[in-house]
């Protein structure tokens, strides 16, 4: 198997852990680290909705708790007709984290999958230097 399809199935299978007895919406994500090691998440909802936590948190924080803070890719995936869009705050958090030029793969339900990059997912993005 190809290295990408790879990391697509490690996050479609995370995806299938979501814990959304909320939204019913689940999300997987796998980030890989410059070693190739997949680290994998999805989403955790709380009845505390505000508590929620989305699959590319928890996939960043498993990775950087693990002392991994060099990364290649990221997946995510989710139960959408396109290619699933992530949300503003994740965003945020992979760009605390990852290089502009870091290429991200989105996924959803069919076969076709988008291919961008963290900086386009955040142009203009508020890091560290504007401090
Ligand atoms: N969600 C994610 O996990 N990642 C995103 O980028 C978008 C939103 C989750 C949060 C919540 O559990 C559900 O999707 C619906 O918003």
């Amino acid at each position: 198997m190809k290295a990408k399809e790879e990391w697509i199935q490690a996050a479609l299978a995370a995806q299938k852990n979501a814990y959304i007895p909320y939204s019913k919406f689940p999300v997987g994500a796998a980030l890989i680290s410059k070693d190739g090691t997949i680290f994998s998440g999805c989403n955790i909802e709380n009845a505390s909705f505000g508590l929620s936590n989305c699959a590319e948190r928890t996939a960043i924080f498993k990775a950087i708790s693990e002392g991994v803070r060099e990364f290649q890719h990221l997946v995510i995936s989710g139960d959408t007709p396109e290619p699933i869009s992530p949300c503003g705050a994740c965003r945020q958090v992979v760009a605390e984290f990852c290089a502009p030029e870091m290429r991200v793969t989105l996924v959803g339900r069919g076969e076709i999958t988008k291919e961008t990059t963290v900086g386009e997912l955040l142009p203009y993005m508020f890091t560290s230097k504007d401090l």
